[in-house]
């Protein structure tokens, strides 16, 4: 229902009519034309424009040219309380998880990347760029280094599977903490073409280094993470 007289804008109250309504939708489903929705609840188009605009950017909705708008699939909730893998992440919510590689080579160590992993620049570190995918969808693309003392003869062939999984079960090292940070971004040309969005389209920027039990730098990942399919959920707690 939009209450015209309401302090709160009619753009928004349509949003918050519109996400009610898609409950009870299945992503990409078609919603109601801009002059439904204008003729159904007595509003201005451009008022209803501004509502779908914000949830087409919100990535509840995704409008194709000449086709009209439809749901969105809903965007991957990651947990940040914990330090779990891509694959892992994906398999929680019922997705399969698929890593195409782009890039696999042994390099010395980039100048900045060789001080956070703690060893010295002249060192070979294995240097390689994923594209994850979930469910057929591309999410991420991953460029990792990681220290060739620490994983004798990595196999391209591994990297098609979980890391942590190989480096936990296989290699029997214990992964224990990790520093992330996650800034916002704007996909640059190279990033967008594989993860199937437009130059330019808001993403994640994450850098990770992961320790072993000993204290010992693992990797340093940087990823860039599609805006329009990932979100973060952290619990907290407020100090008392
Ligand atoms: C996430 C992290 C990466 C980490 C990866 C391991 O995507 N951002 O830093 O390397 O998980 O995932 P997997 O074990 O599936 O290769």
């Amino acid at each position: 229902m939009i209450i015209k007289d309401s302090h709160i804008p009619i753009y928004y109250q349509l949003e918050m009519e519109i996400k009610e309504i898609i409950k009870e939708l299945t992503p990409g489903d078609p919603i109601s034309s801009e002059r439904e929705f204008s003729e159904k609840y007595g509003i201005s188009r451009m008022t209803v424009r501004q509502a779908i605009n914000n949830l087409v950017a919100e990535g509840v909705l995704v409008r194709q040219r000449g086709k009209g708008t439809f749901v969105a699939t809903p965007k991957v909730e990651q947990e940040l309380s914990g330090l779990t893998s891509f694959s892992e992440d994906m398999r929680s919510r019922g997705l399969t998880p698929k890593t195409k590689i782009l890039d696999f080579k042994t390099i010395p160590c980039p100048r900045g990347v060789a001080s956070k992993l703690r060893i010295e620049e002249e060192e070979m570190v294995y240097e390689f760029s994923r594209l994850r995918i979930a469910d057929e969808i591309p999410m991420a693309l991953e460029t990792s280094y990681i220290p060739t003392a620490l994983i004798k003869e990595l196999q391209e062939e591994t990297l098609h599977g979980s890391i942590y999984e190989y480096v936990e079960k296989t290699l029997q090292l214990k992964i224990s903490h990790a520093t992330q940070t996650i800034e916002s971004t704007l996909s640059q040309k190279n990033e967008s073409i594989p993860l199937g969005i437009k130059e330019g389209a808001p993403a994640l920027l994450m850098e990770r280094y992961s320790y072993l039990e000993n204290g010992t730098p693992f990797e340093y990942v940087k990823s860039i993470y599609r805006g329009d399919r990932y979100k973060f959920v952290i619990d907290m707690k407020r100090s008392q």
